[in-house]
């Protein structure tokens, strides 16, 4: 009786919010005008969730020194935006609830200009008012959403609160338990964004899947007047194509061309202008293939390894939620001095620029959604929250030609009704964009005798690139138990080692047997690369991890300190013994043409 009557609860939780369903996310706002509305925000920490009922959203300010209001944003603490709180007040570093932030902005109106309130990410509830009106709430703490404030925004002073609230929750995606901190917060830029009465919402511009020379396009218009036709053009390769919209305001392109193709050896990017009416907008796009020939992975129909490392969106040296390009480019600049031409960015969308740099630097990408360890499978709100951090997720970076994988999930039981959710998932990723590969990290091989493992879990079927997660030498077995260790697929498709590593803190020395030494990491990498060497399948890796990173499970004093210590880097940037490993195999591969 209770379950059901939790069930229940949570469906009205999630139908409440689906009413407040996003509008449309608006595309590539890196190429729009935006008024940033980064910097100092006012914050009331609510432990109690008590800022609701007492309508903070008002921003009220008592009238005479009667009037009894017992919170001031005026008054209060401050915080960065983007920001997480926790590494940025000593006393936010465990704290997990609400925190109300608010700033004003002044705006002067202008005919014809409509305008949206655009963030890059809240982790993890946001609900956003402006002016004590309330626009809306957002789930989900690694992707992008706006809503549209033409109506709601006055001529001159403007008050925003949004509540942000990173509370777990039982049927949250990810749900109550992760290896990394959770970290809460505006973690990513907030912006206004002007656009024209009709305008380009968002748009697809890439080769056909399967064809090198022929572009597929299409662009969607959001307005009540459609102009007559849609503009695509590609200067540089003297292209110029015009279509038709129809009554919804979208247009599809198919043409010929010949694009120079898009690969880490040579990551040409073309700029895209897309117009139509008043509308304007251009992008940076590169033209690639990426698909799957029984147990390769072809990129520009050509077999690719993937050369590749685990990391999460952690800011170097001074720890917290990257979100700034000098961090984005400090992790990819160590992602290339180990020779790497593939990053797995774990367990939730990167920020975008992350994105945007691997497309120039030519640094293909694995990007997941946090459907983590075990979440509510049976729950439709579970799924709806799934599929929407999906849906955003490829919204935002379905135009990267360094994005060539979208994955669903990490390290989840093998018990059906997880299958049925994840087969559902697959399903949704190909019919929102079919151009690229579904993946997943699985990590329950079936043991098929002492040294011989077989991954044959039903996931499997769904996907197209399996990635396996293994921690032999680390979390069983020993280092040397790799050499004998045999690995075989039920699945003629190509398989990415998506996580194998230990554990190791920076300038500990000891034997090769010592946890957490230098030589002991280290160690276990030379058998692990021996062992995947032997798999015939194996289309790529990413060891985990490139750096030491927070996390509430590592508790071990003077070693984890609250720190995951598997980075083959410090969180200071100091290499350890297992970074040479890797880039010594990653040098002779790449002297092998690999
Ligand atoms: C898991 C998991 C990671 C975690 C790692 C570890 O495989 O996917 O999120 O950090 O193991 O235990 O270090």
């Amino acid at each position: 009786m209770r379950r059901r009557f939790v069930i229940f609860l949570c469906l009205l939780n999630a139908l409440a919010l689906a009413e407040d369903a996003l509008p449309n996310l608006i595309g590539n706002v890196a190429g729009r005008t935006t008024i940033s509305l980064d910097g100092t925000w006012n914050t009331v920490v609510d432990p109690v969730e008590g800022g609701l009922s007492a309508r903070f959203y008002e921003n009220r300010r008592p009238k005479d020194n009667r009037d009894l209001v017992e919170y001031s944003f005026d008054a209060s603490q401050k915080l960065k935006v983007p920001g997480d709180w926790n590494t940025q007040r000593d006393s936010l570093f465990l704290y997990e609830g609400p925190i109300w932030h608010q700033r004003y902005f002044s705006y002067h109106k202008r005919g014809g200009i409509r305008l949206f309130l655009y963030f890059g990410a809240a982790n993890y509830l946001a609900r956003v008012w402006l002016n004590g009106t309330k626009l809306g709430e957002h789930v989900g703490g690694f992707t992008p959403f706006n809503f549209e404030i033409t109506a709601a925004v006055a001529e001159g002073e403007n008050s925003v609160v949004v509540e942000v609230n990173n509370t777990r929750h039982a049927d949250g995606v990810p749900a109550l338990s992760t290896d990394w901190w959770n970290y809460g917060g505006l973690t990513r830029s907030v912006e206004l964004i002007e656009v024209p009465g009709t305008f380009i919402q968002d748009y697809s511009v890439q080769l056909t899947k399967g064809m090198q020379d022929e572009v597929s396009a299409w662009v969607q218009l959001n307005g009540d007047h459609f102009p007559q036709e849609v503009r695509v053009e590609i200067p540089e390769a003297r292209i110029r194509q015009e279509a038709k919209l129809d009554g919804s305001g979208r247009a599809e392109f198919h043409f010929r061309a010949q694009l120079q193709l898009w690969s880490p050896e040579n990551p040409k990017l073309y700029r895209v202008i897309i117009s139509s009416g008043e509308d304007s907008v251009s992008d940076e796009i590169g033209f690639r293939t990426v698909e799957t020939r029984g147990a390769q992975i072809l990129l520009n129909g050509k077999p690719i390894f993937l050369r590749g490392i685990s990391m999460h969106e952690e800011a170097p040296f001074r720890g917290g939620r990257a979100f700034s390009e000098e961090d984005d480019r400090t992790l990819l600049n160590w992602a290339q001095e180990l020779g790497c031409n593939f990053v797995r960015l774990a367990h939730y969308p990167h920020n975008e620029e992350m994105v945007r740099l691997a497309d120039r630097a030519g640094i293909l990408v694995w990007s997941e959604i946090p459907v983590y360890w075990d979440v509510d499978w049976t729950n439709p709100a579970t799924l709806e929250t799934a599929e929407a951090q999906l849906r955003e997720n490829i919204a935002r970076d379905h135009n990267r030609a360094a994005v060539i994988l979208w994955s669903i999930s990490n390290e989840t039981p093998v018990v059906e009704e997880r299958t049925n959710f994840l087969k559902t998932l697959a399903g949704y990723a190909r019919q929102l964009d079919s151009t690229r590969l579904v993946t997943s990290a699985m990590n329950h091989p079936e043991a098929t005798g002492p040294n011989s493992r077989r991954l044959n879990d039903p996931l499997g079927q769904f996907l197209d690139v399996l990635g396996l997660n293994e921690y032999v030498g680390w979390y069983e077995r020993t280092p040397e138990d790799a050499d004998q260790m045999q690995w075989s697929l039920a699945y003629d498709k190509p398989l990415i080692v998506s996580e194998f590593g230990g554990g190791a803190l920076y300038g500990k020395h000891g034997d090769a047997e010592t946890r957490f030494s230098e030589e002991y990491q280290a160690n276990l990498f030379d058998h692990q690369l021996k062992m995947l060497e032997k798999i015939p399948s194996l289309a790529g890796m990413s060891p985990w991890v490139l750096m030491d990173f927070y996390s509430p499970r590592r508790y071990l004093p003077g070693v984890q300190d609250f720190h995951n210590r598997k980075g083959l880097l410090s969180e200071r940037g100091q290499r350890k013994q297992a970074f040479y490993v890797l880039q010594k195999f990653y040098r002779e591969k790449m002297a092998a043409g690999k």
